[in-house]
């Protein structure tokens, strides 16, 4: 792909961003974090964002910014993360993941950035400020535009909520934006329509006072760690259903007509399988794997430790035993309710001799959003306009748990324009973004704005 001296321009920006390792959940990293969140200030400011603003929260902070045309046209609220997942395992990084670099992938043959956030969320959310950007230079923005972009997103976004409530008229908008998804591929591009929800728990398993010697006591009392591994065994049944009382009575059933409507962008479970070196899938009994990621609800072990994990062999058995464990929800599951639901079962199953403490993190309620608006038509007709194909709408498994909670607040509705892939490896090592991606969002993004814009004088 030979790249124009402005794609150039744009590619190397995005470097320079993806150099600050804007790590949200390490305090060690606050003042980088807070770094990033200047280097977005900038970037808005440079591309002609007026009320340019790092708002300081008890976290991480916000950064807004804004283009008002005028009063009597439409505002589409763009937003987006600048903090990033930690890199670890670093070990498993072929180059450092705040040294970017581009090498082209089979699934990338133009070329892939590597690096932490390059698709999860700096990548993405960049496309917005450089599609302003061009917007703006060819003088034709059809509506007004403003930026709220945070740093707390990978850690439950604690502090927007707080932000929004108490700045309402500040951020009162017709649409709100986000590229935080992905599409299937380049040659199927999808909408996501649906993102699930999500309750985390922590868990901690106490057997004795102290680590034991387990020759002299092992038999004769309960093992933390085999009694952690027994509970979290007997959280799923053998059709891998959820065995938590209660976990399904609200989540939404679909019609044998929806579920087929779900199933217009498919995954190919044999390539799905190779790109993960499997030799099978897993998951609940009588789904796709589509409907397996997106309208079921599912439980996961994040991370499980406990006694001796050093060099060679050490006979112990430990006094305490700990997980953590998310839960993915879908309509019409509470985020809340289910936590209860898990702590209440969770206590419940402890076996005799140890005692069993859950603490239930951050949650979010799941999101789907209707294709009968102006805001998804206009996105649908941007992807058609670049890409060559209708973009079919697509349920996800992941959670942006703010997106609900600005329909709750803001009343109104999010538009997913996401441009990763699956195999960009979010959260993971050797994470990367393609750059052809990354141009055709840009182009994408671009083209939004006019139809969207048509649509709405049509309906007002
Ligand atoms: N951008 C992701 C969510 C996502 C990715 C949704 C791809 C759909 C497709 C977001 O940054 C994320 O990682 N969210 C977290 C939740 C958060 C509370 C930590 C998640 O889904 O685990
Ligand atoms: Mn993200
Ligand atoms: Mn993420």
């Amino acid at each position: 792909m030979t790249l124009t001296e402005q794609e150039q321009k744009q590619l190397n920006e995005l470097i320079d961003f993806l150099k600050i390792p804007s790590i949200s959940v390490d305090s060690k990293y606050a003042t980088e974090v807070s770094r990033a969140a200047a280097w977005v200030a900038e970037s808005l400011k440079n591309i002609g964002c007026e009320a340019v603003e790092v708002i300081d929260t008890p976290g991480h902070p916000i950064v807004y910014g804004e283009i008002i045309v005028s009063e009597n046209l439409p505002t589409v609220l763009i937003y987006g993360h600048y903090d990033v997942q930690p890199p670890d395992p670093i070990e498993l990084w072929d180059n450092p993941p705040f040294e970017p670099v581009i090498k082209k992938t089979a699934i990338h043959p133009e070329g892939a950035l590597f690096a932490r956030g390059a698709c999860d969320d700096k990548g993405q959310l960049f496309m917005h400020v450089k599609a302003v950007e061009a917007i703006l230079a060819a003088g034709n923005l059809p509506c007004n535009i403003k930026f709220m972009i945070e740093g707390e997103e990978e850690v439950g976004s604690d502090n927007l909520e707080g932000f929004i409530k108490a700045h309402l008229d500040k951020l009162g908008c017709d649409l709100i934006l986000i590229s935080d998804t992905g599409i299937n591929s380049l040659d199927k591009p999808a909408i996501t329509t649906g993102l699930r929800g999500l309750s985390y728990m922590e868990v901690t398993v106490t057997g004795p006072n102290r680590d034991l010697h387990s020759g002299l006591y092992g038999g004769t009392v309960a093992n933390p760690i085999n009694s952690l591994c027994e509970m979290i065994a007997s959280l799923h049944d053998e059709e891998y259903r959820v065995t938590i009382p209660g976990f399904y009575d609200k989540v939404r059933m679909y019609t044998e007509e929806e579920r087929k409507d779900i199933e217009r962008a498919p995954i190919d479970d044999t390539a799905f399988k190779t790109a993960l070196n499997l030799k099978g899938l897993h998951g609940e009994k009588g789904y796709t794997t589509l409907e397996r990621k997106s309208i079921r609800p599912t439980l996961d072990v994040n991370g499980i430790w406990g006694g001796y994990t050093g060099e060679g062999a050490k006979t112990v058995i430990a006094s305490r035993a700990h997980a953590k464990i998310s839960m993915r929800l879908v309509p019409n599951q509470q985020w809340e309710e289910i936590s209860a639901l898990f702590q209440k079962h969770f206590n419940s199953i402890a076996p005799q001799g140890v005692t069993v403490e859950v603490t239930p993190h951050h949650g979010g309620q799941p999101y789907v959003t209707p294709t009968d608006t102006i805001g998804y038509q206009a996105a649908s007709k941007a992807y058609e306009a670049v890409f060559g194909q209708r973009p079919v709408p697509l349920r996800d498994g992941g959670s942006i748990p703010i997106v609900p909670m600005f329909e709750e607040v803001l009343g109104c509705k999010t538009i997913l324009m996401g441009f990763g892939l699956d195999s960009d490896a979010i959260h993971s090592p050797n994470e990367h973004y393609g750059i052809k991606n990354f141009f055709l969002g840009i182009q994408t993004i671009s083209e939004f704005y006019d139809y969207f814009v048509s649509l709405w004088k049509e309906n007002n």
